[in-house]
């Protein structure tokens, strides 16, 4: 019986952390820089999506069992015939983990611009939901109100050709980039808005590219994942002064939360300061264990 009670809130906590969105267990190896992109361990980015229209490749983000979030330039209709996406990918080589579903429906940002890429966002729900593992799970969107400094650590993660020095990849590439202020982002592009984002490194180099459109920009507080972007556009791929552009998460919410049905994503207001590395276990108790304390309670 006593070994019961100790047992519980293990139990408990193995579950809740289980539908958690922004975890990524397998994770290792982000609290270091790294310098260029590199190939990103399986289950590091268990949010990534790789979305196939028409023949053509776009990434995205998983925010709840049933709806992908990726960018409104991947579609060029909102038919879902030869749309399919698949998660828990890490190596094109390899279907070891890997989950594929077809588009049930293709929603496209009502005021997105093709001239100015302004509300380049989307979402694809899944023909049904899909069950989280170490290697599928949904990632934390940035709440309403989130601010994401200059010189802030993001990664961001895709296919594509995320370094200039690479080509098309087999395996996820993760590569980190600093956020750049809209402020002095909009020096290198005049149509740049509010609702965009950008991140880069100053002297390039480093940078999202093509068939990364639609991928997550992330960055995190603790252990707990938060995209502040999705892949937009850019001058070329890490050109000096060309930072890229994302979509700025934070503006969607309400729309986002408008859209999707069922569940609804997690969301979390990330307010200013860097992330700062924190023991493992420290931040891994820190909230489930609030909601363990409502449940026992
Ligand atoms: C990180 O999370 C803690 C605890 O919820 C919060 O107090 C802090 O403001 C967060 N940091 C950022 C940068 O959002």
């Amino acid at each position: 019986m006593k070994r019961l009670k100790q047992q519980q809130p293990l139990l408990l906590l193995l579950l809740l952390t289980l539908y958690f969105c922004g975890a990524a267990p397998l994770n290792t190896r982000s609290d270091t820089r790294i310098v260029g992109g590199q190939e990103a361990a399986a289950g590091a980015w268990p949010w990534q999506a790789q979305l196939v229209i028409q023949g053509g490749l776009c990434g995205g983000s998983l925010i709840n069992s049933q709806w992908v979030l990726s960018a409104a330039h991947c579609f060029k209709s909102t038919s879902t015939s030869g749309v399919t996406v698949y998660l828990g990918l890490q190596s094109l080589t390899s279907s070891a983990n890997v989950v594929s579903r077809s588009a049930a429906q293709i929603i496209v940002h009502p005021d997105y611009n093709s001239n100015t890429n302004d509300n380049d966002v989307a979402l694809v729900q899944l023909f049904s939901a899909v069950t989280f593992t170490n290697y599928v799970r949904p990632v934390c969107l940035a709440a309403d109100g989130s601010v994401f400094p200059s010189g802030l650590d993001c990664w961001v993660t895709g296919w594509g050709t995320l370094s200039y020095v690479r080509g098309q990849s087999d395996t996820l590439q993760e590569v980190d980039v600093p956020i750049v202020s809209n402020s002095q982002c909009s020096a290198s592009y005049s149509t740049l808005t509010n609702n965009m984002l950008c991140a880069g490194l100053t002297n390039g180099g480093k940078d999202s590219c093509q068939g990364d459109s639609g991928g997550p920009l992330v960055t995190k507080n603790g252990t707990v994942w938060v995209q502040a972007g999705v892949v937009s556009y850019g001058n070329g791929c890490a050109q000096p002064g060309y930072p890229g552009v994302y979509a700025r998460i934070s503006n969607y919410q309400t729309w986002i939360n408008s859209q999707v049905s069922g569940e609804q994503p997690g969301y979390i207001s990330f307010q200013g300061a860097a992330a700062a590395a924190r023991p493992l276990a420290a931040s891994l108790l820190a909230v489930p264990t609030l909601s363990l304390a409502l449940l026992l309670s």
